[in-house]
């Protein structure tokens, strides 16, 4: 396990720099080329491949030689200089400690001067995109790690859309492929006993549909991305949702429709196995998009 800030610390300003021209260019090359990012960077060009060489060692980007050196961030690398475009725009002062590392996302607690206590989400993962691909280029000549961002840009814009209607954490930032987002103190459904799983259950459809009217389909709904505490039901984990604006073809329609069934499904499910509440799936989902 990597000590995040250490390695933060022990940075100097020309590997910053050097971490700022990649990101700065990789929608544009999946390695970019070490003389590219000597120009962006002003650095001297021969200096370049002594510097990128001890990044790698420190497992920041990753290096590739073919008719020249190309360069691409880590997710370690990403996640650090992400972090650094925070700490720079003063967003975050302190990082606290790692609240938990899945095969999607690192979490940290954080403490911001501007906004007290927050949560930072580093993205691992990157969700082909529902609608095809808007970017220069396709997935075949994009490094992952731009997927990375693009996950992190996808939960930002979801919770900046519903919160204020539903419960989610507010959202603060966003940059590379971290997200700066309030701290809910609540624990997941799965791990609490309810007193009222028929309120309870009532008030997640009632959300599910004012995230539908907003245009949200969350797409990973479920007892391990539900939150709950004495003062309600939260909802976090947005990065793979359905923004029903983009939906245009009636191929689209169906995978929309597919994944709403299913988040509904989850939760239905869950109450049925951990509380005996019986609903039926399709008038739920009939209520839901309000037909
Ligand atoms: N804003 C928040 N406030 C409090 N706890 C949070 C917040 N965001 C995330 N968490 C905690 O971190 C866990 C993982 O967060 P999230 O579901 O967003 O990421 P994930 O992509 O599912 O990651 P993982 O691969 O670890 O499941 C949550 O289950 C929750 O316990
Ligand atoms: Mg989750």
């Amino acid at each position: 396990m990597v000590d995040f800030a250490e390695k933060f610390r022990s940075m100097s300003k020309l590997k910053w720099k050097v971490l700022d021209a990649i990101f700065k260019n990789m929608w544009d090359y999946k390695y970019v080329p070490a003389e590219v990012i000597a120009k962006t960077a002003q650095i001297n060009p021969e200096k370049m491949e002594t510097i990128l060489k001890a990044l790698k060692d420190e497992n920041l980007v990753e290096n590739k030689y073919t008719e020249y050196l190309g360069s691409a961030f880590t997710y370690l690398g990403l996640s650090l200089y992400s972090l650094w475009r925070l700490v720079r725009s003063d967003k975050v002062s302190m990082l606290g400690k790692r609240m938990g590392e899945g095969k999607e996302s690192i979490i940290f607690n954080c403490y911001s001067e501007k906004y007290g206590e927050c949560v930072l989400k580093f993205h691992k993962v990157g969700y082909s995109s529902f609608k095809k691909v808007k970017e220069k280029r396709d997935y075949g000549t994009l490094h992952f790690t731009v997927l990375m961002v693009r996950s992190a840009k996808n939960e930002f814009k979801a919770l900046k859309r519903l919160y204020g209607y539903v419960s989610v954490p507010k959202p603060y930032d966003w940059e590379g492929n971290a997200v700066l987002m309030e701290l809910i103190d609540a624990k997941e459904l799965f791990r609490v006993r309810l007193e009222n799983p028929k309120d309870v259950l009532e008030m997640i459809i009632e959300d599910v549909k004012t995230m539908y009217s907003l245009g949200v389909i969350h797409g990973d709904l479920s007892q391990y991305n539900i939150l709950v505490n004495p003062e309600g039901v939260w909802y976090i984990d947005f990065p793979q949702h359905i923004d029903l604006n983009e939906v245009e073809t009636d191929e689209e329609r169906k995978v929309a429709d597919e994944i709403l069934k299913r988040d509904v499904e989850n939760v239905i499910n869950y109450f049925k196995r951990t509380y005996r509440i019986e609903k039926d799936i399709n008038s739920v989902l009939k209520y839901i998009k309000g037909e």
